[in-house]
């Protein structure tokens, strides 16, 4: 399963890329609006920043027409380049037409089997089930993720199948073993992804052990 940030801060993506696990990122208005400035910048930036993976940039506009041709732009920003469609159907009118142009899609805001498999029959190269809110909605995000990914694998679907709003690391656990390509999550939970009381403790004696054996190699010495 890859790892995606899902965040248009370029620090927090610049400092979890270093650890040589991200493999994209994906982007959302709301996410480029907590950033603030430029946007088209911040795209071009996230993009130069994790070329060796793929990056999610999300269309804004409503109608199909407008959303292919801001689609067709967005995919001209970069080879790494994926453009997000929203589950509407002006999203899989645009979203059919951008994938018959040989651009890779990522149908977002899905949160149920039934748009996945729509999705899929577009040709989409990513569908986003929404965990997170599927839960806030007092529903089981991750049955949801676990009956997609059955129909996909049942039906043959090429589609890669994204977990998306994740909200902590059993989520990312579970998508994993639910059978998920790839999984994006905010920057707290990726660095949570590495902690383990366990971990530092381990760490701590190690060090002290250490430092105890130098000290006495030294006063033998
Ligand atoms: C995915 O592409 C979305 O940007 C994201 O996962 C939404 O998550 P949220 O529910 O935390 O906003």
């Amino acid at each position: 399963m890859r790892l995606f940030l899902d965040t248009a801060n370029i620090e927090e993506i610049r400092e979890i890329n270093r650890w040589g696990v991200l493999q994209g990122v994906t982007t959302n208005p709301s996410l480029l609006a907590r950033e603030m400035g430029d946007v088209e910048k911040a795209w071009r930036l996230i993009l130069e920043e994790v070329s060796q993976g793929e990056v999610s940039l999300e269309t804004t506009e409503p109608e199909a027409e407008a959303m292919y041709q801001q689609g067709k732009h967005l995919a001209s920003l970069g080879e790494n380049a994926i453009v997000k469609v929203p589950m509407t159907p002006d999203g899989l009118m645009a979203g059919k037409r951008l994938t018959e142009d040989g651009i890779r899609i990522n149908v977002t805001l899905v949160f149920s089997p039934a748009q996945a498999i729509l999705a899929a029959e577009i040709g989409a190269y990513i569908v986003s089930p929404f965990l997170g809110r599927i839960d806030d909605g007092a529903a089981d995000g991750m049955h949801a993720l676990r009956q997609i990914c059955d129909i996909y694998d049942v039906q043959g679907y090429e589609t890669q199948v994204l977990a998306a709003s994740l909200r902590h690391p059993m989520h990312v656990v579970e998508s994993a073993l639910a059978g998920a390509d790839i999984a994006t999550m905010p920057y707290d939970v990726f660095t949570k992804l590495v902690k383990h009381p366990l971990t530092d403790k381990g760490l701590a004696q190690f060090e002290a052990d250490w430092e105890k054996l130098q000290k006495e190699l030294k006063e033998g010495a």
